[in-house]
């Protein structure tokens, strides 16, 4: 079946049909098709299109065709050009020609601009509880060991102790900003936009806020054109979905070294490693490694969206029916990778005393020592010179900070105290940083107790 025809004299082409055919990828928008569908078929009551008996067979048609579409036949020698197509067949092989109402004052350029819209709201959900999930695995995993003190690095080079539930606190920080990008995407995404027919507004007086009430949409669209033309709510959700595939590639990376041999701070539990076929001691990484892997595709998709979208004129061009896949490819890898992780954080456990020690044999207290010294009135271009040269007698001499005693650090250099010495100690360091958004420990336990706080209310947004 054809949604058009009339004006054709002969019938597409095979090798046209088989190039432009979308249904084996859009069908996965039938849920949301129907659902539209459903709501216009009450929008056409409304506008005395069809009769309340009308319109009431064709709802319970569509219920139907909704249940069938679960079977595992249903799509089965299908050809229909796309998932719209299809679904309007398939009602009339049930009411017949009633079906052929159902599409008035109606274009499946502003269909399927509905139709991701509600599959999209629906995905955005699922990243958001998945999103809340991570969030609080995060938590969880910082209250295990709130004392740990870890060296923090730039540069990939050892830079400052920091206690761990302050650098699981960094992450919580990104994916709390991408749970609120989520949310603000949805709320682009989440209006109404039929009734704007092909382009230029339906010719049919259609109560659009009804319409936008039934599916659950919080407004409806301004201007019938930008309808057809626009897939900015899908670029929006990309972007934000790129971004949260960054920042869990980036923990992905961290803990892929940090459960490394050389580090040695991290067990990933068993069951999301692999073995080697070869080697028999292997434990690797591979859920990590694949999470930021998966970054290729959505970070594909965003380009690929962006270069389709990238010169069409106004308004709907049939180039934007390639909006779909990168779509599908996006929000399945972006929760698949949520997920993953999530059960990675879960599994994770920390060995304190290795990072421990390898802040103590690192100069992670030279910044401390320094800002000791200008506490003490030292200018701190002076305090760094002396710090400087003490790091650089100290690995000259194979020394610690730990060998360092209160007596030889005032004899190095007069500036000095012997009380400075404690801070030759990383976790003493540390209580200097009390700062909000410090890593001193009663910062750190604040900010864990916001960070609850802040969870919370973002269950309470994702319920809404
Ligand atoms: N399959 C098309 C798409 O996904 C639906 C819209 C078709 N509109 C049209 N004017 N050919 O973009």
């Amino acid at each position: 079946m054809k949604l058009w025809g009339g004006r054709f004299e002969e019938g597409p082409s095979e090798v046209f049909e088989r190039f432009s055919g979308s249904l084996h990828f859009d069908r996965r928008l039938i849920d949301a098709d129907i659902r539209g569908s459903q709501a216009f078929a009450r929008a056409l009551e409304g506008v005395k299109i069809l009769t309340a008996a009308e319109r009431a067979e064709l709802v319970s048609a569509f219920d139907a065709i909704r249940d069938q579409a679960r079977g595992s036949e249903f799509f089965n020698g299908a050809t229909d050009e796309d998932v719209h197509t299809l679904v309007i067949r398939k009602l009339k092989e049930r009411v017949g020609s009633l079906a052929d109402k159902i599409h008035t004052g109606r274009s499946r350029n502003e269909q399927v601009s509905l139709d991701i819209r509600l599959w999209l709201r629906d995905e955005i959900d699922r990243a958001a509880e998945l999103l809340i999930n991570l969030m609080l695995a995060l938590i969880v995993c910082a209250d295990r060991y709130p004392n740990a003190v870890v060296p923090g690095y730039t540069h990939m080079r050892r830079a400052q102790a920091v206690l761990w539930p302050h650098y699981l606190l960094a992450y919580f920080e990104m994916f709390a900003r991408d749970f609120e990008r989520i949310q603000e995407t949805r709320a682009r995404v989440n209006v109404m936009p039929l009734g704007s027919g092909a382009l230029a507004g339906s010719g049919f007086p259609f109560d659009r806020e009804a319409m936008a009430r039934d599916l659950g949409f919080a407004s409806v669209t301004n201007n019938s054109m930008d309808v057809s033309a626009d897939r900015d709510f899908a670029l929006d959700f990309l972007y934000a979905a790129s971004t949260t595939m960054v920042h869990l590639s980036r923990l992905a990376e961290d803990w892929i070294l940090y459960s490394s041999e050389e580090f040695g701070w991290l067990e990933l539990g068993d069951g999301v490693t692999s073995g080697s076929s070869l080697m028999p001691q292997k434990k690797n990484p591979d859920s990590l490694e694949l999470i930021r892997g998966k970054c290729g595709r959505v970070f594909g998709s965003l380009s690929s969206l962006f270069v389709t979208m990238k010169g069409l004129p106004t308004t709907y061009n049939r180039d934007m029916q390639e909006d779909k896949e990168p779509l599908f490819e996006a929000a399945d890898q972006l929760s698949g990778s949520l997920e993953m992780a999530c059960a990675v954080v879960e599994s994770v456990r920390l060995y304190p005393e290795r990072p421990a020690a390898a802040a103590e044999m690192s100069w992670v207290v030279a910044t401390d020592l320094a800002e000791a010294l200008a506490r003490n009135g030292t200018p701190f271009h002076q305090a760094h010179q002396i710090v400087g040269r003490l790091v650089l007698e100290s690995v000259s001499h194979g020394r610690t900070p730990a060998d360092w005693t209160p007596d030889a650090l005032v004899k190095f250099a007069p500036e000095f105290t012997p009380e400075m010495a404690k801070l030759l100690q990383p976790s003493e360091g540390m209580k200097t940083r009390e700062i909000r958004g410090g890593t001193g420990p009663n910062a750190v336990v604040a900010a864990l107790g916001e960070a609850e706080t802040r969870l919370e209310r973002f269950r309470q947004m994702a319920k809404k």
